[in-house]
Order: structure tokens, then C-alpha cells, then sequence
């Protein structure tokens, strides 16, 4: 299982030593959440600390962008060091565009579903997609309970990519931990994010190698 840790969970004050943590852990890269107080409501880190994070970063950075028209920020989010870039299906009117824009900049694509967004919002631009994000949780806020019928939800993705030959990789966001993880590798999830199971970990390094060792 590959694991992007989420920096929301960590101590702000301490952020590098978290950066430090994923570094040296067996995780596969590194999420960071980042929120408008619109689209979700929150707000939470921005392109300098996405920059600063960056500078000392050993793994590519996975941006989850919870704003607005996220089209707006595309050379920024790259300019600040992402590899890939995460948008949200129901903040983009369209989406096809973004997607382009974002290969374009020379970032990796992936477009995220809320809990209520169906799977067939995906059909026609699955293809050019290197990674679908499916929420677990209603955006916005770490350390909340996980949605079950997330679990279904990833099983019928992994049917779509499967069926049509695709290399679409499948990401699950929100409430992960060690009673859902085995579930969402099960149902055909590639990537967990994982915030506070990490992060509210006695040992982090431990906790990102237990989720990597699911199968
Ligand atoms: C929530 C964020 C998540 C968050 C997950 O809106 O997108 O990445 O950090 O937190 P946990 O793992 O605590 O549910
Ligand atoms: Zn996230």
C-alpha cells in the first residue's frame, strides 16, 4: 500500500521535524491540505508554507486543493513544489480544462470526490487522470469518522479503471486507520492519506509502516 501522510494532523509549530518523519518513513509521498474558507470551512496552509515544505521534502508533494476554481492557482501550486495536483471535481466547471492546464504546468493530475459526488462525474476524463481521490470524510477537518459506504465506493472505482485497462491510481482520504485501511486495500484503494493516525501516533515512522505492510 502506498502511504501520503497529511500534514494537517502534525504540530504546526514543529512542521519540519514532520516533513523529517515522512522522510525517513516508507511512505510514498506527501499531502498537504490546503483550504480556501469557500469551497470548505476552513482554511488551512498556503503556497509559502507549500514552498517551505518543499525546500525539505525527500518525497513528491500530493496538493489537495479544497478551494474554489482551483484553475486560478495552477502555476502557483506548481511554482511551490507539487508533483501532483488534486482538484476537486465540484469546485472545477471545467474540469477538462483544468486537467490540461495542470499537465501543462507539468504536475501530475488527480481530480477528488466528496462523499456525495458520484463516481460517474469521472467517466470521460478517467483516462487522463493519474490518481482519483475519494473522500472519506466531508472535507475540511481532520480526525473525523470515516464514511462506510466509502468502501463500496472504492471497490465500484476499481471496476471502472479495471474494466477499461486504465493506470488510474485510486486514493482514499479521510478516516483512515487500522480498522479501515485493511477495508479500503481490500476494495482496490492504491494510496491512503492518513492524518491523525499518523500524527497522533506514539511513533509515526511505526504507524506510516503499518499502514505500507497492508496488502
Ligand atoms: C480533510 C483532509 C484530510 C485530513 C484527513 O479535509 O483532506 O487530508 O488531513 O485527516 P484524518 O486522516 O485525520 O481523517
Ligand atoms: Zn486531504
Amino acid at each position: 500500500m502506498e502511504v501520503s501522510p497529511s500534514l494537517l494532523a502534525a504540530d504546526f509549530t514543529r512542521l519540519g521535524k514532520a516533513v523529517e518523519i515522512i522522510n525517513r518513513s516508507e511512505a510514498s509521498m506527501i499531502h498537504v491540505d490546503v483550504m480556501d474558507g469557500m469551497f470548505v470551512p476552513n482554511i488551512s496552509i498556503g503556497f509559502p508554507m507549500i514552498r517551505a515544505i518543499a525546500d525539505i521534502a525527500e518525497k513528491p508533494l500530493d496538493v489537495h486543493m479544497m478551494v474554489m476554481d482551483p484553475i486560478r492557482f495552477i502555476s502557483q501550486v506548481r511554482d511551490a513544489g507539487a508533483t501532483i495536483m488534486n482538484v476537486h471535481q465540484e469546485a472545477c466547471i471545467h474540469l477538462n480544462r483544468v486537467i490540461h492546464r495542470i499537465s501543462e504546468a507539468g504536475m501530475k493530475p488527480a481530480v477528488t470526490l466528496n462523499p456525495a459526488t458520484p463516481l460517474v462525474m469521472l467517466e470521460e476524463i478517467l483516462p487522463e487522470l493519474e490518481m482519483v481521490l475519494l473522500m472519506g470524510v466531508n472535507p475540511g477537518f481532520g480526525g473525523q469518522k470515516f464514511i462506510e459506504a466509502t468502501i463500496d465506493k472504492v471497490a465500484r472505482l476499481r471496476s471502472m479503471i479495471d474494466e477499461r485497462g486504465l493506470k488510474t491510481k485510486i486514493e482514499v482520504d479521510g478516516g483512515v486507520n487500522i480498522d479501515t485501511a485493511p477495508r479500503l486495500a481490500a476494495a482496490g484503494a492504491d494510496v491512503l492519506v492518513a492524518g491523525s493516525f499518523v500524527f497522533k501516533a506514539e511513533d509515526p515512522v511505526a504507524a506510516i509502516s503499518t499502514l505500507a505492510h497492508i496488502s
